[in-house]
């Protein structure tokens, strides 16, 4: 006979924290958001820790390689995506880790032969104003000279007009040397009055350009995210069908951890996934998703080093109408907490968990934090950012980012679904839609940061771990749900911010 679960299964907005007693140090800018995102034993440290609990998801219309940097920067990380060749996503991961956070590897380059047309059609296409001269045209030849737009005039410079003869001579540039470090270079770039300066080695190749304006995002980022080769550290999504050809284009391209994509976790071919990546490299790989107990154990023992939780929560998501597979974001996440705690207890290795999906307020990330997860995943919050990879619109009065399901036919991620045979899909679980566009991703990331930063102050704690262990939480009723927004007032304005 089927099993049946006596209590319903619940989502985020069914809960509430209730506060505990704040001591005085205990103020939002004393709270730490540091968090493991790999596995480690009792006493000692994990290999990889974010310095904010986010991760993006592992999405095409979300993590892409801007994406990456961008979050990375303000010390969370992005799973890119995996909907695309091995090739294409071992390019995006390599972007990320050629991105050293201040040395930028040249991405628009021409030779001295090349003409002011090409130098505008470059500029056009990449978007570029700063464009390096090589003998080879590539972004590691000998460095000839720069151009930029003080070199030419529009109007006036005939569009055939040779390269060499308008760019800034080799001779006349000011370049570091290889191996100068960040602060040293910034101190060239101010003493000399630069925009970018030019990385050179003792041949006169090209290695590396650095601008004023990343140095200065850096200097307003001490929580980036970054390897020890001062690398921005970033993720990639697997199946459990290519992964052969997949992981070893994406571990050589510089992957720092790996997280199997699927709706649904619970099986076998997850299982021959991690050991295939754990007999063959040296690499993290996370696992999931799952919603239950027994769903996270198995994860745990094929070898994970996290698991990821939740099944039809997510804002796209349909599985739940199309197949009557799930279960309430809440229910699993508390769930999988406690068999996690568990575990701990039993074998003294802690196990990280992230809560995937269905994220609405951002009061839903404390409250995940509180119920045990160790980071969040989400989509439809970063889909929204300026760094997200998909289109601004505006429809009607508003602006708008496009944003689609893995499972959408416009995404067309058969591996993610289907859990077995060659067949691929024949029905969608996912949605193509807008989301409210809302600006750059560190402004908003700061207003959430503060938010969570805030609650655990009132809830006394001053880590996620305190609030693990600390935290009291309620459910509401369906009545008091209402209690809880502006009511009973008229409202002078509506917001169309999405949060
Ligand atoms: P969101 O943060 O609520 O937008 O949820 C994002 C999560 O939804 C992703 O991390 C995936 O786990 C899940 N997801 C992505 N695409 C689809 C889809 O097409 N159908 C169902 N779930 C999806």
């Amino acid at each position: 006979m089927a099993y049946y679960y006596s209590e319903p299964s619940r989502t985020f907005s069914e809960f509430l924290l209730i506060p505990n007693l704040t001591t005085k140090d205990c103020t939002p800018a004393n709270v730490d958001l540091k968090t493991p995102i790999t596995k480690f034993k009792k006493g000692e440290q994990p290999d990889i820790s974010l310095n904010i609990p986010f991760s993006s998801a592992v999405m095409q219309s979300v993590s892409d390689d801007q994406m990456a940097i961008a979050l990375a920067r303000c010390g969370g990380i992005s799973f890119i995506f995996g909907s695309q060749s091995p090739e294409d996503q071992a390019a995006m991961v390599r972007k990320v880790k050629e991105y050293k956070s201040g040395f930028v590897v040249s991405r628009s380059n021409l030779t001295p032969e090349h003409t002011l047309k090409d130098v505008l059609e470059l500029k056009e296409e990449t978007g570029h104003s700063t464009i390096a001269v090589t003998d080879d045209g590539s972004p590691t030849g000998k460095l000839l000279g720069i151009v930029t737009g003080r070199d030419y005039r529009i109007s006036r410079d005939p569009l055939d007009k040779q390269v060499s003869e308008f760019m800034t001579p080799f001779s006349s540039l000011i370049v570091g040397k290889s191996g100068i470090n960040l602060p040293e270079a910034n101190d060239m770039i101010w003493e000399h009055k630069l925009n970018c300066l030019p990385i050179v080695d003792g041949e006169q190749r090209l290695e590396s350009l650095v601008f004023r304006k990343d140095y200065d995002a850096h200097k307003e980022n001490p929580l980036a995210l970054m390897d020890g080769n001062k690398s921005y550290i970033v993720g990639a999504g697997i199946n459990t069908k290519d992964y052969e050809e997949r992981v070893p284009l994406l571990v050589e391209a510089g992957a720092d951890i790996l997280v199997i994509d699927a709706s649904d976790g619970y099986t076998e071919w997850q299982r021959d996934t991690i050991a295939y990546v754990k007999e063959n490299f040296n690499v993290k790989i996370g696992a999931g998703n799952v919603v239950d107990k027994e769903g996270f154990l198995y994860l745990v023992e094929s070898g994970a080093d996290f698991v990821k939780v939740g099944i039809g929560g997510g804002s796209i998501c349909i599985t739940r109408e199309q197949k009557g597979i799930g279960r309430g974001q809440a229910s699993s996440l508390i769930e999988v907490a406690e068999a996690r705690e568990q575990y701990y207890k039993e074998t003294g290795i802690y196990v990280p968990i992230c809560s995937d999906g269905g994220i609405v307020h951002d009061y839903h990330i404390t409250l995940s934090l509180a119920m045990g997860a160790d980071f969040v995943m989400m989509g439809r919050y970063f889909a929204r950012f300026d760094e997200s990879p998909t289109k601004k619109l505006k429809v009607g009065n508003n602006f708008v980012k496009e944003f689609w399901g893995e499972g959408s036919n416009r995404a067309r991620n058969w591996q993610r679904y289907d859990t077995g045979g060659k067949s691929g899909l024949v029905f969608e679980e996912g949605v193509d839609s807008y989301v409210p566009y809302a600006g750059s991703l560190k402004e908003n990331l700061d207003k959430t940061i503060s938010k969570i930063k805030s609650t655990m102050s009132n809830c006394g704690a001053k880590s996620i771990d305190e609030l693990q262990q600390n935290a009291r939480i309620t459910l509401v009723s369906a009545t008091s749900l209402v209690e809880g927004g502006a009511h009973d007032v008229i409202m002078k304005e509506t917001s169309f911010s999405g949060e």
